[in-house]
């Protein structure tokens, strides 16, 4: 799943970045998908806020199907 937050998430979230300091992205550290995973969620699937950028109906699939396997981080 790491391709997809990189390619989704990433340019704003990732470490240093500018919207980091609301939801710190780390390719290398699988704890930052885990210890925030309801939120993640929350904003990807129940409130479609981010990315701002809305996501396709299959890129939207990816994340729940993901989501429903037990969002493996490994
Ligand atoms: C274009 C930059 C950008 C991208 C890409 C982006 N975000 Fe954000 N994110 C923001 C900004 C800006 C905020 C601050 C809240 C707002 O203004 O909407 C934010 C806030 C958040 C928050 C804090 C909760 C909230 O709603 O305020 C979370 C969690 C989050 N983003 C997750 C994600 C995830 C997961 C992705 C990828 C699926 C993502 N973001 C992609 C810019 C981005």
């Amino acid at each position: 799943m790491r391709p997809w937050f990189d390619n989704h998430c990433g340019g704003c979230h990732r470490p240093n970045a500018s919207d980091a300091g609301r939801w710190e992205y780390n390719p290398y550290d699988a704890t930052t998908i885990e210890n925030n995973i309801s939120q993640l969620y929350k904003v990807i699937y129940t409130r479609r806020s981010m990315p701002r950028q809305k996501l396709s109906a299959s890129e939207l699939e990816v994340f729940k199907t993901w989501y429903d396997s037990g969002h493996p981080t490994n």
